[in-house]
């Protein structure tokens, strides 16, 4: 496909694989090393750090820091982008990531992931800088995440459709399990944080009536929320679903991060026949103006995110 590619891309992407198994280590060992509980201070989210949101953070500055392939990164544990050690100025990658998505979850044992990005740096000469990490994520070449669960699974797209590998512990290695995902374009499940229900605007609290079968024809959806958006957006792509993090009264915004959160799984959702939305637009085409931006997220199967999008019209539409 790409007869002039160098392979460092490729590289970039076993260089992910490594973190994903460093990283993987100390999730199957928490509670053995001292890996849980809290750090005692607030990220630049204003989040409480966990331990392994800094480990995995560590691991991944690294991991990337070092290879000459990376120019720049953004994290989510950091208020302000790194340059690489090595590869400052001739690195010609970027890359994005959430370390540990689903933090609330890591001292209770549940599914957990990492979530990662990767632009073609704009800038010709000189370091890396912000605005190479400020593009919109249609224009990613890679992205994709890891989710360490019942299995460590790393998912990514080059562009060329939605692969999925297995660590096999017994070899260390990633093997290759699923390819060319396709999500089913209607879905079984839909995710959202019910709690936030009276915080929601009218066109989100008519979705989620319909999602429970309570207006409309038809069973409804069935439930379930993880809490981990890397997990809850895994079993939709497989099983096909929907995943909705409205802006709400408490989260103008939204409350999930637009560049390593939103943009990559976008960018595989789409890869897999799915669509990810803000409600109105393609998450894809949403130009960044902030690192650290949010924006609401509904995400999966096809016909569930047009569903949604056209009930937020038609509720904007009318009058309150
Ligand atoms: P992170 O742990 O990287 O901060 O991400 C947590 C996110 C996401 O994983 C999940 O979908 C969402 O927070 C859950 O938020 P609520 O607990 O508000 O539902
Ligand atoms: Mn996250
Ligand atoms: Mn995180």
């Amino acid at each position: 496909m790409h007869p002039h590619a160098t392979g460092q891309l490729s590289n970039l992407l076993y260089d992910v694989a490594l973190a994903a198994k460093i990283i993987s280590g100390y999730v199957r060992s928490a509670g053995l090393v001292d890996v849980l509980g809290a750090v005692g201070h607030t990220n630049v989210q204003g989040e409480e750090q966990q331990k392994l949101d800094v480990l995995a953070n560590e691991v991944m500055k690294q991991a990337f820091g070092n290879t000459g392939r990376v120019s720049i990164m953004a994290s989510e544990e950091e208020a302000e982008p790194i340059l690489a050690a090595n590869g400052a100025v001739d690195g010609k990658y970027v890359l994005l990531f959430d370390p540990l998505d689903g933090s609330s979850n890591i001292d209770v044992n549940v599914s957990i992931g990492t979530i990662f990005s990767i632009q073609k740096r704009l800038s010709e000469h000189g370091c890396g800088n912000l605005v190479d990490c400020l593009q919109s994520g249609r224009s990613q070449v890679a992205a994709g995440y890891v989710i360490y669960g019942s299995s460590t699974v790393m998912v990514y797209s080059a562009g060329h459709g939605v692969h999925c590998f297995t660590l096999d512990p017994v070899i260390g290695e990633f093997r290759m399990t699923n390819q060319n995902v396709s999500t089913p374009p209607i879905g079984k499940y839909y995710s959202i944080n019910e709690s936030n229900f009276t915080r929601w605007s009218p066109g989100y609290q008519q979705v989620v009536r319909y999602f429970k079968g309570v207006e409309g024809e038809g069973l409804g959806k069935n439930a379930r929320y993880i809490g981990s958006l890397v997990a809850d957006f895994h079993r939709n792509l497989l099983a096909g679903g929907i995943f909705m993090y409205p802006a709400d009264s408490k989260s103008p915004k939204g409350k999930l991060r637009l560049l390593y959160e939103a943009s990559p799984l976008a960018y595989i959702a789409e890869q897999a026949g799915g669509a990810a939305s803000d409600g109105k637009r393609p998450i894809l085409d949403i130009v960044p103006s902030e690192l650290h931006q949010r924006t609401p997220l509904v995400i999966g199967s096809r016909d569930d995110v047009e569903f949604v999008e056209r009930i937020l019209r038609e509720a904007n539409a009318t009058p309150e």
